[in-house]
């Protein structure tokens, strides 16, 4: 029989509790962005192999492991973070209740907050590729939800609030952290579309129109489950490309992954300054 979504996340996240406390925050890391792991300090790394429940990802570019290491604070300590690296996406073909479940693990296991990062198209007439853009709130156009079924109330409530998905008191951690590594942080609104397939010129002009400034193939089932466990949500997109139209040559996987590689400094600077600042803002 398959074990329960709730039975699932506990299991994983008891797993975890055996062996490590729960860090405050977890970085969910996009597509070329596993940098941020390898920047940790005494990291050990755990195989998703090894953690219940947890599916394998199958895109280049992910590692499939969680990685729990140290970051510098600014008063000279250090703050526990965990990194997973390797998210899987529903295009894979993988159940949503499997897309999400590295989230409500976090949950079970006592984490507060999850910062996602992603690659992401820039639709946002101002932004360039190598911008990092803040996300602000999403739209869902993926046509399905994580939540879809029978709601188990262990997880949380059937009706999830979403008016402030992303909770701004972390967004502006991530400002403020921005501002002190010299970073230009992008704000904006990120359309999550199902892919694998990116977008034709006419769909970006019509999410244009909708108010997105960047389009996207995840994060989003995974910042709704991650509200409706009640875990503090801020993300963090890489613009690897103009989106399809505004980009004047044909996209691949290859271009976001070439720019992902080049804003990598900037991106862990970012990260690695803004996850203290997000501890201290959850553990007060
Ligand atoms: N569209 C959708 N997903 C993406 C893109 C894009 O242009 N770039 C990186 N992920």
């Amino acid at each position: 029989m398959q074990v329960g979504a709730y039975e699932a996340a506990r299991e994983a996240g008891d797993f975890l509790a055996e062996r490590h406390p729960p860090p405050p925050v977890a970085v969910v890391l996009g597509s070329g962005l596993g940098a941020f792991a390898d920047s940790l300090d005494d990291a050990e790394r755990l195989s998703y192999a090894t953690l219940p429940h947890f599916p394998m990802p199958h895109v280049q570019g992910h590692a499939g492991e969680l990685v729990l290491g140290h970051v510098h604070d600014p008063h000279g300590g250090r703050v526990a973070v965990a990194a997973l690296s390797g998210r899987v996406h529903v295009y894979e073909g993988h159940p949503l209740r499997l897309v999400v479940h590295a989230v409500r693990a976090m949950h079970a296991w006592g984490v507060k907050a999850v910062v996602f990062t992603n690659a992401a198209g820039g639709i946002d007439a101002s932004f360039a590729p190598g911008d990092l853009m803040l996300i602000r709130d999403h739209i869902n156009l993926m046509g399905c939800n994580p939540l879809q079924g029978p709601n188990d109330e262990r997880l949380g409530l059937r009706f999830p609030d979403m008016s402030a998905a992303y909770d701004p008191a972390l967004g502006e951690c991530v400002r403020q952290a921005a501002g002190e590594v010299g970073v230009r942080l992008r704000e904006g609104v990120y359309a999550a579309v199902m892919g694998p397939s990116y977008e034709t010129p006419a769909e970006i002009r019509m999410l244009g129109l909708l108010g997105a400034g960047a389009v996207g193939m995840s994060t989003v089932p995974e910042v709704v489950a991650a509200r409706h466990v009640g875990l503090r949500v801020a993300a963090i997109s890489c613009i690897t490309n103009l989106a399809a139209g505004i980009a004047q040559h044909p996209l691949s996987h290859d271009e976001v992954k070439e720019t992902a590689a080049i804003v990598r400094d900037s991106f862990v600077g970012l990260l690695r300054a803004a996850v203290p600042r997000i501890a201290a803002e959850v553990e007060r």
